[in-house]
């Protein structure tokens, strides 16, 4: 008797501990977050919704040929990662359509642009932004970075050239210099595939690839030029066409001035 008394008496202390202490966490919990995200919700109506619709859902607009299409994309499934990379690069929201969103001064807080953040992930799963251990760069070894350098030249170079200046694209796009661009940026813009830029997805890079990635990049960006002039790291056509020009046509000049003030030419 006395044992099974004991056993009830166990079971009515635990019921009672777990009643006390687990809902109450919960609901504090969810609570927050349901807070955060209707906060992001209104932030959103006001500042986002005329362009990409009151649900997210998008604006598409009537028109002829070019103004057709998208005012706005729907937002549904981007993520947080795509909101925090659109917003604190200035580039969200947008002033006005235009062909390309400009990096610009962001005028929205850090807690705002979370709120906005959680509004758009409870939407629809999507991207998360990356981990403090995701985007540490700092501690990739030698190897790493020459790896990281590979994966660029495969896979960036195309757009941002090999040091990642930047270059044109067609119908008055562009890819941006990387120069100065925080790597939680860099690697959010890997994972979300702003404009013409293509998404590269965990099972493309792994976040790993894309942690060498950033170091490849920020490494090269510290690194001086021991060749002398840098020449903005336009590439091998314009320094091509530098030496072709400046360095041939200075020999051509300094031959027909050797021409001229030579011996032979005096006695004639
Ligand atoms: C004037 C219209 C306009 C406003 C206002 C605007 N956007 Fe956008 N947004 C666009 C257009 C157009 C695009 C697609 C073109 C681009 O990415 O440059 C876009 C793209 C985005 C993307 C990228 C989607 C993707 O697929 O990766 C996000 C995220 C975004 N907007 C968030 C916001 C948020 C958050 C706000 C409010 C703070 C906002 N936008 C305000 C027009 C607008
Ligand atoms: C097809 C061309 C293309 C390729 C390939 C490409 N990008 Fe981009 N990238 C773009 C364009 C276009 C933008 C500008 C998007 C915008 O403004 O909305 C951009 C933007 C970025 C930005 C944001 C810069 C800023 O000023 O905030 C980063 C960082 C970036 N790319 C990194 C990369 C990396 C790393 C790779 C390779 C893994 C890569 N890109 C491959 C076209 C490309």
């Amino acid at each position: 008797m006395a044992l099974l008394a004991l056993l009830a008496l166990a079971l009515l202390l635990t019921g009672a501990a777990y009643a006390t202490v687990a809902p109450e966490t919960a609901t504090a919990e969810s609570a927050s977050s349901v807070s955060e995200v209707e906060a992001g919700r209104q932030l959103f109506v006001v500042g986002c919704a005329s362009c990409h619709g009151l649900n997210a859902q998008g604006i598409t607009t009537a028109g002829d040929e070019d103004e057709a299409g998208n005012y706005g994309p729907s937002l549904i499934g981007v993520g947080a990662a795509a909101v925090g990379f659109q917003m604190e690069t200035g580039r969200m929201p947008m002033a006005q359509t235009a062909p390309q969103a400009p990096r610009k001064h962001v005028e929205y807080t850090q807690d705002e642009i979370n709120q906005i953040a959680a509004y758009v992930a409870s939407l629809a799963p999507g991207p998360a932004r990356p981990s403090d251990e995701e985007l540490n760069w700092q501690s990739v070894d030698k190897e790493g970075i020459s790896e990281g350098g590979e994966f660029f030249r495969t896979n960036c170079t195309a757009c941002h050239n090999s040091v990642g200046a930047g270059g044109a694209l067609p119908s008055g796009r562009y890819a941006p210099t990387l120069k100065g661009v925080d790597a939680i940026h860099i690697y959010e813009a890997m994972l979300t595939g702003p404009q013409q830029m293509p998404v590269f997805s965990d099972e493309v890079l792994t976040p790993e690839d894309k942690r060498n990635i950033i170091a490849y990049v920020k490494t090269v960006q510290q690194q001086g030029n021991d060749g002398g002039l840098g020449g903005g790291g336009l590439g091998p056509v314009a320094d091509g066409l530098f030496i072709w020009l400046i360095g041939i046509g200075g020999l051509v000049g300094f031959s027909v001035w050797i021409g001229m003030h030579g011996t032979r030419s005096k006695k004639r």
